[in-house]
């Protein structure tokens, strides 16, 4: 059977956005709900694999709606909701805990990065964590799903679980009308977008990162106007002037973050930017950047500001999300008890 085309994706709910995950993400994600029919998950039940502030994660569910929103996602276009307001992602992801191995959760370079020395410590769910992403995407039966390079490996885990699901279950899936035997699709990676990439502000050889110590280090999407200009201005370069070429990067990590990121809020291409700066000195280039940066950031933090004065509106987004979000995952979830043998409430 061919799949018919669906988009998912989740984000954490983590307080604070910047322009790494405004560029690298939510850019995307903007531009296909124009395409395709989009699914957008807040995913509480993941940010929970590590402790969380009850208070702040509460607020911070709210937070990245709103941001969602003021950025340009339209929840009238896409459905934009809540992971733990929707059981089913629970749900399968129990089925799938049964069907995905140890030895392919041992291979996850993310859980021995975030469990670090001391892994006797770290929670199941956070081991499981890739279990409950393939449910996130799989409850839909997605066949595309834009993420960051670094979700690569936990998207090539939803398709062996996809995989063996389909496979161990041949025989009944077949029987209940999917004559190919296929039951989930294999959902691939979109890793696409003008900046996929954007760098810290200090240190042009790591990721922009809310968890950086230095605030300088990147644009929050709550930054004011001035602070978004200071930060660029005081944004780490080098002293030879900007390139003509894309070459001359070579060695300049900052330099070509910063070009990048320029071209990214401008909609040019590298070499457009360089067409224009090469050759001219830092400073001119970073008042044009802190122009553009303070444009687009400002009115999103503003807009986002604004929504979240109106948790009101904001629930009752989630609760139209939910709503349409089950409409979809319900029935899927129903099939995946009669395939296993589990019977329906
Ligand atoms: N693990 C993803 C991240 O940290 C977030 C996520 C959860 C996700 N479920 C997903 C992304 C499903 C894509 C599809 O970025």
């Amino acid at each position: 059977m061919a799949f018919k085309t669906r988009v998912f994706s989740g984000m954490q709910p983590t307080g604070s956005l910047h322009l790494g995950n405004y560029l690298g993400a939510m850019v995307n994600w903007i531009r296909m709900q124009d395409e395709h029919e989009c699914i957008y998950c807040v995913v509480d039940l993941h940010a929970i694999t590590v402790w969380q502030d009850p208070a702040e994660l509460r607020a911070a569910i709210r937070g990245v709606t709103a941001a969602y929103i003021a950025a340009g996602l339209d929840p009238k276009k896409s459905i934009l909701f809540n992971q733990s307001q929707v059981p089913e992602h629970a749900e399968l992801a129990w089925v799938f805990n049964c069907v995905a191995r140890l030895g392919w959760l041992n291979r996850m370079t993310q859980f021995k990065e975030k469990a670090g020395k001391d892994r006797e410590n770290a929670s199941v769910g956070l081991y499981a964590y890739p279990n409950l992403m393939a449910a996130d995407i799989l409850a839909y039966r997605a066949t595309h799903v834009p993420v960051g390079e670094d979700q690569k490996q936990h998207l090539e885990l939803a398709r062996d679980i996809a995989q063996k699901f389909n496979n161990d279950f041949r025989k009944e899936i077949v029987a209940q009308g999917y004559a190919d035997g296929n039951f989930f699709p294999q959902p691939d990676p979109v890793i696409t977008g003008p900046a996929t990439r954007v760098m810290s502000l200090r240190d042009g050889t790591k990721k922009m990162s809310k968890s950086d110590p230095s605030d300088l280090s990147r644009i929050n999407i709550t930054d004011d106007a001035d602070t978004v200009a200071r930060k660029i201005q005081k944004a780490k370069t080098d002293p030879e002037p900007l390139p003509s070429e894309q070459a001359g990067f070579a060695g300049r990590p900052e330099a070509e973050n910063l070009v990048g990121i320029y071209a990214a809020l401008t909609g040019q291409n590298v070499p457009q930017v360089l067409g224009e700066f090469g050759g001219q000195q830092f400073s001119i280039f970073k008042k044009a950047l802190a122009e553009v940066a303070t444009q687009t950031m400002g009115r999103i933090g503003a807009e986002a500001k604004r929504l979240s004065a109106d948790p009101g509106y904001i629930d009752s987004v989630l609760a139209d999300g939910t709503r349409r979000a089950r409409a979809i995952a319900t029935p899927i979830m129903d099939e995946v008890k009669d395939i296993v043998g589990l019977l329906r409430a």
